[in-house]
């Protein structure tokens, strides 16, 4: 039996990892979903509980909630990790406090199952732009301005993703493993995959700027099943297939930043 835990299932890319795992599923999989909103969760899935295609529990509460949060990853092998937010405002700090949770959680676990502790690898939802060698493909105005204009995103990440690198080891125990997943700009085109690619060499292989949510799902999926070939990694991934661009969240998005920059 293979668990996974996902965080942030409502969101477009949890959903559609959960849609990629719906369409295959590892063997034996055991999905355990933590969400704010269960009903929203079944309004986008009602099949989910009515007709499971493998075991599925679902926790409904906040991300501050330590005990909500060991419900779901208790004996997970895999965490997909997509509670996260596309708008930057000054105060936000969801990442941070979603992956403080995560570590409290797994620390009580970690004491309450001794030996028997299952050590997760935890695959992150980063960003291309957090990426060293994704950023050799951007102009550096491009990725300046980027990191300028979506700074209280990327703020939050990075710091989440420093702390997550931080504990991983501790007292000589292991308490996680870690995969950064950088997608460069995501897309939502529909529920079909492109296609999906994890470069290694940008010069080489030069990357799409876009990236459907769909094949983002399916390239989590792919990296959870592949995980020990992964461990400690930070994975770009690419389309492979002609994605449709929508550009208008993402400039919105970017002009909210400006905005909490520059104005407040
Ligand atoms: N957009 C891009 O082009 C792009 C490119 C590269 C990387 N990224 C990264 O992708 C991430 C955004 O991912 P996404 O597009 O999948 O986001 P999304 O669609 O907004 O989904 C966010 C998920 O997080 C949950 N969430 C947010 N705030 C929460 C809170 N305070 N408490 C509990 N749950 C909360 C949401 O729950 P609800 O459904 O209940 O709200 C939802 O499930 C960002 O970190 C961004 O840096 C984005």
């Amino acid at each position: 039996m293979v668990t996974h835990a996902l965080l942030g299932a409502t969101g477009a890319t949890g959903s559609a990892i959960l849609r990629a795992l719906l369409v295959n599923p590892p063997t034996d999989l055991q999905l355990n979903i933590l969400v704010r909103s269960k009903s929203k969760l079944i309004a986008a899935f009602p099949d989910l509980t009515t007709k499971p295609k493998f075991p599925v529990t679902i926790t409904e509460g906040p991300i501050s909630s330590v005990e909500d949060m060991k419900a779901c990853i208790r004996g997970a092998d895999v965490i997909h990790m997509c509670i996260a937010t596309n708008v930057p405002t000054a105060s936000n700090r969801v990442a941070q406090d979603t992956i403080e949770t995560i570590v409290a959680a797994l620390r009580d676990l970690r004491d309450e199952s001794g030996t028997e502790f299952v050590v997760p690898t935890i695959l992150v939802l980063r960003s291309g732009s957090l990426n060293d060698e994704y950023n050799k493909a951007i102009p550096a105005p491009v990725h300046a301005f980027l990191m300028f204009a979506l700074h209280y995103v990327y703020h939050d990440l990075d710091l989440a993703c420093k702390y997550l690198e931080s504990v991983a080891e501790e007292g000589g125990k292991t308490l996680l493993h870690l995969i950064f997943v950088d997608p460069g700009s995501i897309h939502d085109s529909g529920p079909t995959p492109t296609g999906h690619t994890f470069i290694s060499d940008v010069k080489a292989t030069p990357p799409q700027p876009g990236i459907s949510y769909a094949d983002l799902g399916a390239a989590f999926v792919e990296l959870a099943d592949r995980r020990k070939e992964f461990r400690g990694q930070a994975v770009i991934v690419g389309a492979t297939g002609k994605v449709e661009e929508h550009w208008l969240p993402l400039v919105s998005n970017m002009l909210w930043g400006l905005k909490a920059r520059i104005i407040g």
